[in-house]
């Protein structure tokens, strides 16, 4: 199709495994800002980017979001899929966008099942998790925090 002269073209979503220092601290403002109850620091970022697989998402540069994968563990290889988006930036299907590549990311690992967590007081985080299939199983406040959090597990399609 020819594009009409003038006619504006919506920026690519863009995603940047979080390895350097740029990126890891772009993910990190986006997790921070979204979840301030388990806020991290630059140095438990780093750690946390040698076990899990963070991306920092762009709409050409600008920063709108991120994501986390854990790779599968356990008997029933479960791995974790979490995305986040800026809140100026929701409800355009980037979340979707995302979610769909960690999934991609986390099958392609093995996975067997697949979780995310949710903090509870983020009702529009449970509705996405919910609207994709996630059902809760567990609720739980850590030790030393207030904040509770739901854990949710994918349940294959025609089940
Ligand atoms: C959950 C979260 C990632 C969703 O991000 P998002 O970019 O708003 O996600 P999307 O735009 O893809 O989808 C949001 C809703 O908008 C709808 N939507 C998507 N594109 C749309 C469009 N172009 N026009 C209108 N609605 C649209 C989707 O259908 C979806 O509705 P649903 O959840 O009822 O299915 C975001 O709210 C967030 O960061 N929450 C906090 C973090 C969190 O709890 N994450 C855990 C979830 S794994």
């Amino acid at each position: 199709m020819t594009k009409r002269q003038g006619e504006a073209s919506a920026p690519a979503l863009r995603t940047e495994t979080a390895e350097d220092e740029d990126a890891l601290r772009d993910w990190r403002h986006v997790h921070n800002v979204i979840v301030p109850p388990a806020a991290m620091s630059l140095d438990e970022v780093r750690e946390r980017s040698r076990r899990y697989r963070l991306e920092s998402a762009y709409l050409e540069d600008v920063l709108v979001g991120c994501s986390t994968v854990r790779p599968p563990e356990g008997e029933d290889r479960v791995a974790t899929v979490i995305v986040r988006v800026l809140p100026a930036f929701r409800g355009r299907g980037i979340g979707t966008a995302l979610y769909e590549k960690g999934l991609a990311h986390a099958r392609g690992l093995g996975a067997g099942a697949v979780e995310t967590v949710v903090l509870a007081a983020n009702a529009e985080g449970l509705r996405f998790a919910e609207a994709r299939g996630f059902v809760e199983r567990e609720r739980y406040v850590l030790d030393g925090e207030s904040a509770e959090w739901i854990d949710l597990r994918l349940v294959p399609e025609g089940r």
